[in-house]
């Protein structure tokens, strides 16, 4: 900090104080990775009047070093990978720790012409210093090409990069440890639920993924933020979670439930509730919610409370309808798969009953993708069996509970609705 105010006496005290407290402003606070890189990017191409910036992180697992964040011209939303055994400049900032400064990047035969040949860029004048974590350790680099003056990198942009990537670097560490925390608490959510439901389904991954779906398209659609559309597709695949303390004998019950049975069956409500109770992150209490009201019923004839309309939580009001129809469209020890459109019509039959119309509604409008998700299963075939694939054994007419069905994974229908379906951070 003082050699960079040192060096940088030809700028004002006051406008050094302004620059640098604009770049603080708008990156404190900010704890999603990708959008701070986006505003860190912003900010030091317009602080450093550049016509290219881009931060590149290390994937330590791949030992590469990647850049989602780039800005300049042919560069938005171009991921760069860099093998960091590469021979290249920014491999060897980030091996180094060196600032790196070429006033003409082409006569430096380390300088890798793959990016500008792929972007239909030029660069002339290039300036990449280390990204340092708090002990020291190279975490990534920050590069910036092309002063907008045409004149090559001086000593006070070196020192006001390496400022800013200080400054970036602190915000960017706790946002890298709080996605670490975020991805380790939905992989640990996905665990529960995964034990909670293995032993009554014939596909756990593809039943919970399909219900997480489902309830996010459904929040879309009924016009709730992405944000909570997300937070609703997170908590959803613990909505059973409560049958973890459920017997054998019930849950897996090859015929129906006897009334004493299914008042045993109906508890699994009540106990979610209870293991989810207190939570305190956002995520896990719309996961009590859903896990305590998932059965209540539109019209008040639902359990554990009876509760009606809108006494029921909206989050509750969702996943009832994604947890029915894909109930009834596989195979269950005491069912048969229903053929997707027949669990159609039975949703649109129940709006008003066991469902919020308006959630059916949403349901009308999506459905066509979610076809899509169950259009290979055999109950939809002409001849009952998919194309090309023998006939599962889940078809037989009494199914083993736990033999595994042969189902390809859901078809990602993002491309026709322009909608993220795939949970990039969770491998279901
Ligand atoms: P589940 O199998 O996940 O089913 C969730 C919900 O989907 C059911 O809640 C019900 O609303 C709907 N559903 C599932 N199959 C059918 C069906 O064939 N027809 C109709 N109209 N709706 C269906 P519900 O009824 O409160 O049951 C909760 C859970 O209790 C079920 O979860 C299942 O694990 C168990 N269960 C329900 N009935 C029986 C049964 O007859 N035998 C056995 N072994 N378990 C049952
Ligand atoms: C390099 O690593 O040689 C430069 C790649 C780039 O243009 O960012
Ligand atoms: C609760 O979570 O127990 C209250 C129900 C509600 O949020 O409406
Ligand atoms: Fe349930």
């Amino acid at each position: 900090m003082q050699d960079f105010i040192n060096e940088y006496n030809n700028v004002s005290a006051e406008k050094k104080l302004h620059l640098l407290i604009e770049f603080g402003a708008s990156i404190s606070g900010e704890v999603r990775l990708d959008k701070l890189l986006d505003s860190i990017a912003k900010q030091v191409t317009k602080i450093l009047d550049v016509g290219r910036c881009a931060i590149y992180l290390k994937d330590v697992e791949k030992k590469e070093l990647y850049s989602t964040i780039t800005k300049g011209k042919g560069l938005e939303h171009t991921e760069i990978r860099v093998p960091l055994s590469a021979n290249n400049i920014i491999a060897t900032v980030a091996n180094t720790g060196q600032t790196i400064n070429l006033p003409n990047a082409y006569d430096d035969p380390r300088f890798s012409l793959e990016v500008d040949m792929v972007t239909d860029f030029r660069t002339h004048s290039f300036l990449a210093v280390p990204l340092k974590n708090n002990t020291g350790k190279v975490f990534g680099v920050f590069q910036v090409s092309n002063k907008s003056d045409g004149t090559p990198f001086d000593q006070n942009d070196e020192g006001i990069l390496n400022l800013l990537a200080t400054l970036a670097s602190r915000a960017i560490d706790v946002a890298k440890l709080y996605q670490d925390v975020h991805v380790a608490q939905l992989e640990t959510i996905y665990r529960l639920a995964v034990t909670a439901e293995y032993r009554d389904q014939q596909d756990t991954r593809a039943h919970l993924k399909n219900i997480s779906i489902i309830s996010y398209l459904l929040a879309l659609a009924l016009g709730m933020r992405r944000k909570d559309a997300e937070l609703i597709k997170n908590a959803s695949p613990l909505h059973d979670i409560g049958k973890v303390a459920l017997s054998d004998t019930i849950l897996l019950k090859p015929g129906k439930l006897t009334p004493e049975e299914f008042e045993k069956m109906k508890m699994h409500t009540i106990y979610g509730g209870r293991i989810l109770q207190g939570a305190h992150s956002k995520v896990l209490k719309i996961a009590r919610k859903m896990s305590l009201y998932h059965h209540e019923k539109w019209n008040g004839m639902g359990y554990p409370e009876g509760l009606k309309g809108d006494e029921i939580p909206v989050e509750a009001r969702i996943i009832t309808v994604a947890d029915v129809f894909d109930a009834l469209c596989v195979v269950r020890v005491y069912k048969k798969a229903w053929k997707t459109d027949e669990a159609y019509e039975y949703i649109l039959g129940e709006a008003g009953k066991s469902f919020d119309p308006t959630i059916v509604q949403a349901f009308k409008k999506i459905y066509p993708s979610v076809r899509k998700l169950y259009s290979h299963l055999p109950v939809n075939q002409p001849d009952g069996v998919p194309e090309g694939q023998p006939e599962p054994l889940a078809q037989q007419s009494t199914p083993e509970p736990l033999m595994p069905q042969n189902i390809p994974e859901p078809v990602n229908t993002s491309q026709e609705n322009g909608i993220d379906l795939e949970n990039k951070q969770i491998d279901l």
